[in-house]
């Protein structure tokens, strides 16, 4: 798997100074029983058990349907927050621990998974938002609200409680709360989900580790082909072809991992803790 070519990029890449950073999607939890998104169990695939229609994450339908929509992202959340982190996500921690100056995690997963390996969260970049946090819907303040504790482990339900609706009323305007989440009908900002932030992290990396994605979303593609054109050496791990597949395949600095991260990581993480004994 860590084929010459590769250990000698990540030795180049130990002796930089720019980051190493990840970027994360959703099949790095698929281990921790997570469904992903576009795999044939995925939330947007039709046929899937888990299939919903991609209109229940768009600021239109909350606003149609406010309480049809906290219903759906509440029972999402339940099966996050009763998932556990996999080897996976405690390599990129393991990373953060190697390099703690260096490290950046761009991730697409508003599961909270990596918080709960005890990360340091400062050089995590959420840039589709976070399930643990709410904000009110009409602005009325720009405060991130922990979900109350009453809202995780409610299990999944049909629909709301009269108990749940008044967790989810804005303490300042009355109004509902929303899930942080960013929606297909939104733009990322650099005020709740670092657009700029990591954008000049992608342009800044010697190494960047594409985990678990299937490429479909936009600022993700900003980041991928930012490193490229800045010489980054890019290392995909993913049992599956992605939209990034063939273009770091035609890249000198791209190399395709052809596994799952929960396998694979671990044994990268090892080969630069010791890679890093060696050198620095
Ligand atoms: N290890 C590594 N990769 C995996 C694993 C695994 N164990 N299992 C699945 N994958 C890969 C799949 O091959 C696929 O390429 O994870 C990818 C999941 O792709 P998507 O379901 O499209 O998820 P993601 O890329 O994170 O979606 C991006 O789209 O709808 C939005 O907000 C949503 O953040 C999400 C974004």
């Amino acid at each position: 798997m860590i084929t010459p070519e590769i250990k000698e990029r990540l030795a180049k890449a130990i002796k930089g100074e720019k980051h190493i950073s990840f970027l994360v999607g959703a099949g790095l939890s698929a281990e921790s029983g997570i469904p992903t998104f576009r795999d044939k169990d995925g939330y947007w695939m039709p046929g899937s058990p888990n299939y919903t229609p991609q209109q229940m994450a768009t600021w239109r339908m909350f606003c149609q349907q406010p309480l049809v929509i906290w219903n759906w992202y509440l029972n999402r959340f339940h099966i996050c927050y009763q998932a556990k982190p996999n080897a996976g996500h405690f390599a990129i921690k393991d990373l953060q621990d190697l390099f703690p100056e260096r490290f950046a995690l761009i991730t697409q997963n508003v599961d909270g998974l990596h918080f709960q390996t005890g990360m340091n969260s400062k050089q995590i970049y959420s840039i589709h938002g976070d399930l643990r946090f709410m904000r009110c819907a009409a602005a009325c303040h720009k405060d991130l609200i922990p979900l109350p504790n009453q809202l995780k482990n409610r299990g999944l339900q049909e629909k709301l409680t009269k108990e749940e609706i008044m967790l989810l009323q804005c303490s300042d305007c009355s109004g509902f709360y929303r899930p942080h989440v960013l929606w297909f009908d939104e733009i990322y900002n650099e005020e709740y989900y670092k657009i700029h932030t990591v954008k000049y992290t992608a342009i800044n990396t010697d190494l960047l580790f594409i985990i678990g994605t299937s490429g479909a979303t936009n600022l993700p593609n900003q980041v991928f082909q930012l490193a490229l054109r800045n010489n980054t050496t890019v290392i995909d791990i993913n049992p599956n072809s992605s939209l990034f597949t063939a273009e770091i395949l035609y890249s000198p600095n791209g190399y395709w991992i052809k596994e799952k991260s929960g396998e694979a990581l671990p044994l990268i993480v090892e080969e630069m803790r010791k890679l890093k004994t060696e050198i620095v």
